[in-house]
């Protein structure tokens, strides 16, 4: 029984999702609660009163005032891009020439990537990201060392080799079949294996050419288990230039359509300015679409529907888009999801960007029965809040009357301050 231990705090979960039943059905909380683990899954959650008698033998970690919930999950970012966050002045294909590619090219260093896989899940673990879905670079080495540093930490990880055979500097491009067959050794190597997950990653249109869409098209529907992710309609230059690229296409989804990229399991980042038959056959699929909203305000690319795609039913998970995005924090996120909504008028409840942070980004990345929440048979992946980590926010959750209004400042002004503890597989991460 050395492995039973109970977390107490304010305990909140979710029963159902927020965007399509009322709040008070959506979420469950605790003021006094209790979460039960052993051998890393959510054995019991409820009452303090009730788990702590029923437990005499758990090893107690007593969070006080502290919140716990299901950790949160990142669905699209970039580890290699962890050294060049929050680079100044430039938009998204200039950005990607500019500071993007040469960084990306040192991934060829296996040392180098192992440094950096370790940086990037060291500060997301410090944020409280219990899980992320990640791009790589084109170089095998560059996913062995992040699907290896996420072994080493017991975390369940999305990630895959970013494929591109054009518009792509010397050093950073791959063919059509070493896209394939690169991928396909990979997937073989580390799909399952743990926790981890491999998804097929074309970076996005213009870096690939029809040839190697294809071939990545086939590999797909060769493992139809796994995800694939990439990015679709960012910026308008950028879809003009997918237009040029691929004239025969009926619009940028179609690039990927009519290769075999789209279908259940898709992940396409950013998602923002879409024509109707690209709506319509996004919900068709049930493809995930995936909000970036710091990355959409930092690279200046637009703002996500999230209101209209939501009513429309789509499957849609948050992300930072590291470092596109200008945070490591699902909190900042949250945040900019927040005002995102405001500028497209629409508030998002608190409850609304806490389910996008964890349950919904779990249903994007179609691991909804496993991760991102506190519910029996779920893996053990926990962040424990402090809602009182700056005297900003303490002085105004004084004044809170309702849960919701404890946890608003924290999503508004919170950061990795406000992270108590993070736990992965019923470990706590030192
Ligand atoms: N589109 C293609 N590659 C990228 C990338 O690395 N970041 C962002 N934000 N958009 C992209
Ligand atoms: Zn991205």
């Amino acid at each position: 029984m050395e492995n039973t231990k109970l977390l107490l705090g304010q305990t909140l979960s979710f029963q159902n999702d927020p965007f399509h039943a009322a709040i008070d059905e959506a979420c469950i909380f605790e003021r006094r609660g209790a979460v039960l683990i052993e051998n890393g899954i959510i054995t019991d959650v409820g009452p303090a009163d009730r788990l702590v008698g029923a437990n005499p033998q758990a090893q107690i970690s007593d969070y006080g005032d502290g919140l716990i919930t299901a950790g949160f999950i990142d669905a699209h970012a970039h580890y290699p891009q962890t050294a060049i966050i929050a680079s100044w002045g430039k938009r998204l294909i200039d950005w990607l020439n500019t500071y993007t590619f040469p960084e990306e090219t040192r991934f060829d260093d296996s040392a180098y990537a192992a440094d950096i896989a370790s940086r990037y899940l060291d500060l997301t673990a410090a944020n409280g990201t219990t899980t992320v879905a990640s791009f790589c670079t084109i170089h095998p080495a560059s996913v062995d060392a992040l699907f290896s540093a996420a072994a080493t930490r017991d975390m369940r990880i999305v990630a895959g080799k970013t494929c591109m055979d054009r518009n792509a500097p010397d050093g950073l491009r791959d063919t059509a079949k070493t896209a394939y067959d690169d991928s396909a050794a990979l997937l073989t190597k580390w799909h399952g294996r743990g926790r981890a997950s491999y998804a097929i990653t074309p970076r996005f249109s213009p870096t690939s050419t029809p040839e190697q869409l294809e071939a990545l098209g086939t590999l797909w529907a060769e493992h139809p288990d796994c995800l694939m992710q990439t990015h679709l309609s960012e910026q308008l230059d950028e879809i003009e230039w997918v237009a040029q690229l691929f004239p025969a296409a009926r619009d940028y989804l179609d690039t990927y359509e009519q290769f075999g990229l789209l279908g259940q399991g898709g992940l396409f980042g950013h998602a923002i300015h879409l024509t109707d038959r690209e709506r319509d056959r996004l919900r068709e699929v049930d493809a995930a679409l995936i909000h970036c909203p710091t990355s959409n305000t930092f690279i200046g690319s637009g703002l996500f529907d999230m209101n209209g795609l939501m009513a429309a039913g789509h499957r849609i998970g948050l992300a930072t888009d590291t470092g596109g995005g200008s945070s490591f924090s699902m909190l900042r996120t949250m945040a900019a999801a927040y005002e995102v909504g405001q500028l497209k008028g629409t508030a998002l409840h608190p409850a609304q960007l806490y389910w996008l942070a964890t349950a919904g980004s779990a249903r994007a990345l179609r691991m909804q029965d496993k991760i991102g929440n506190l519910a029996v048979g779920y893996e053990a992946d926990l962040v424990v809040l402090n809602l009182a980590s700056t005297p900003a926010i303490i002085q105004r959750a004084a004044r809170a009357e309702d849960i919701w209004q404890s946890l608003f400042p924290t999503i508004m002004m919170g950061d990795d301050r406000a992270i108590t503890a993070t736990w992965i597989n019923g470990t706590k991460q030192s």
